[in-house]
């Protein structure tokens, strides 16, 4: 009875952690105790291996070639989002757009085929949201 009570708490620690690392419930607060780095968002949103914001979105700033238009161009979302509407897009934009083809970065909920090996991970850790939120709030024109 012991031993079965204490997997229960096992479990439910885990769903907590699960929960708390994969969907925050708070996305008004940053995830990350150190500020976001724009240099470090730009390096992350280019990234090929973390579904690169740029297959799909524009930045005139940007002297990046083959910019994508499968969505609106981010200029000037630094003033027309704030910094937790940014952060919720980017963790999980189908809270907002419940059929949108933005990926969830950082989420694991309601995704298909994903490769066994990615299984259970995110695209980007917590401070890679930071970052890349922080590279977006610049862009204000
Ligand atoms: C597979 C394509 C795709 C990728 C990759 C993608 N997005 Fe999007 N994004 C979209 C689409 C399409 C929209 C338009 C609204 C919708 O579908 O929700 C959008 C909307 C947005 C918006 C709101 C813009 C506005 O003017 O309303 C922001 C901000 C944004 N994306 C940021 C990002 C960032 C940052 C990344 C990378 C971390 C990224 N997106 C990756 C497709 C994508």
């Amino acid at each position: 009875m012991l031993q079965r009570r204490h997997q229960f708490q096992v479990l439910v620690t885990a769903l907590v952690f699960a929960a708390n690392c994969a969907w925050p419930n708070d996305l008004s607060q940053p995830l990350t105790d150190s500020p976001g780095d724009p240099d470090r968002g730009l390096a992350t949103m280019r990234d090929p291996a973390k579904a690169s914001c740029l297959i799909c979105h524009s930045i005139t700033a940007l002297p990046d070639r083959d910019q994508g238009r499968l969505g609106p161009p981010l200029d000037g979302v630094g003033t027309a989002y704030t910094a937790d509407q940014l952060r919720q897009r980017i963790v999980d934009a189908r809270q907002s757009s419940p059929k949108t083809i933005m990926p969830p970065y950082f989420s694991t909920e309601g995704l298909y085929r994903v490769g066994a090996k990615w299984s259970g991970t995110t695209i980007y850790q917590a401070q890679e949201v930071e970052d890349v939120v922080a590279f977006l709030l610049t862009l204000t024109d």
